[in-house]
């Protein structure tokens, strides 16, 4: 492990063009569960409550196991050390960008600035009639569901099962994949697609996938080139450690 901690460091300082990949894992150790996996989310709520069609038919049932998830539960988690060298990375001109999975918005509060949110952000919710987009401090929560001063429904602004990737989050990361040189893939399955594409994208446009996770995923064994099995804080702090940021 620390040959390959070392090469992985060298590969990322000698980039022109790093950028991170993030899913549910980096954000494990702030107490956010995955949505996989037998502890994950999806083993304890029926998945159904953030599916287009059964939220607009019931909305306040919906917004029940919202509220418990996403607001209740993952407000009160808070960045850490992966996020955090992350965003240290940036700003010693390392990388460039991160793609990421999550809506919990750690990745910006741990201060990294070009985050493209492939599934959008819990920290705002869009009026379904008039389009009006709402801080979740701005909006109370004790009424569900919550409505806009028009009168429409507000729904979170990351995306439900049956929608589209939204703009410019999908694009930018696409050709994130396509520009870098080197892609450090954290805590991600690869089982959501089209997420998923974007590390083999990455690869057949000649860039090296460092990937960081504990088990291995379905990029492990096809696409990664550099493993580093581990939980993203240690392994990041101990990358940290080698490319000299800490
Ligand atoms: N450090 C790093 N990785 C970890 C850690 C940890 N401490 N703990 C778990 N992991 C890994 C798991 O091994 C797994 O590979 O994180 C990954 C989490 O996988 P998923 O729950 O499938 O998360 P993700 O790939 O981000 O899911 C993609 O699915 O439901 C949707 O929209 C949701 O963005 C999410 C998408």
């Amino acid at each position: 492990m620390p040959d390959r901690i070392n090469e992985a460091a060298r590969t990322l300082l000698d980039s022109h063009h790093a950028v991170a990949f993030t899913g549910a894992g980096v954000s494990v150790e702030s107490g956010i569960p995955t949505f996989r996996g037998p502890e994950g989310l999806w083993s304890r709520y029926d998945p159904e409550s953030i599916e287009l069609g059964h939220f607009l038919r019931n909305p306040a049932e919906s917004w029940a196991v919202i509220k418990e998830i996403f607001y209740d539960f993952f407000g009160r988690a808070k960045p850490n050390t992966a996020h955090f060298m992350l965003a240290e990375m940036e700003a010693c001109g390392v990388l460039r960008e991160i793609v990421t999975q999550n809506i919990d918005n750690l990745h910006q509060e741990a201060g990294s600035r070009v985050v493209w949110e492939f599934h959008g952000t819990s920290r705002t919710l869009v009026c379904l009639a008039c389009h009006a987009q709402h801080a979740i401090a701005d909006v109370s929560l004790d009424t569900l569901p919550p409505l806009c001063e028009c009168g429409g429904l507000l729904k979170p602004n990351f995306i439900f099962f049956g929608e589209g990737i939204p703009e410019p989050a999908r694009s930018s990361s696409f050709h994130a994949a396509e520009a870098c040189d080197v892609m450090l893939v954290i805590g991600s399955t690869g089982e959501v697609a089209p997420a998923s594409m974007l590390p083999g994208v990455a690869r057949n446009n000649g860039a090296t996938i460092i990937e960081v996770n504990p088990e291995p995923s379905l990029f492990t064994a096809g696409t990664t080139d550099v493993f580093l099995q581990g939980k993203a804080t240690e392994v990041m702090a101990r990358l940290g450690e080698a490319m000299k940021i800490r």
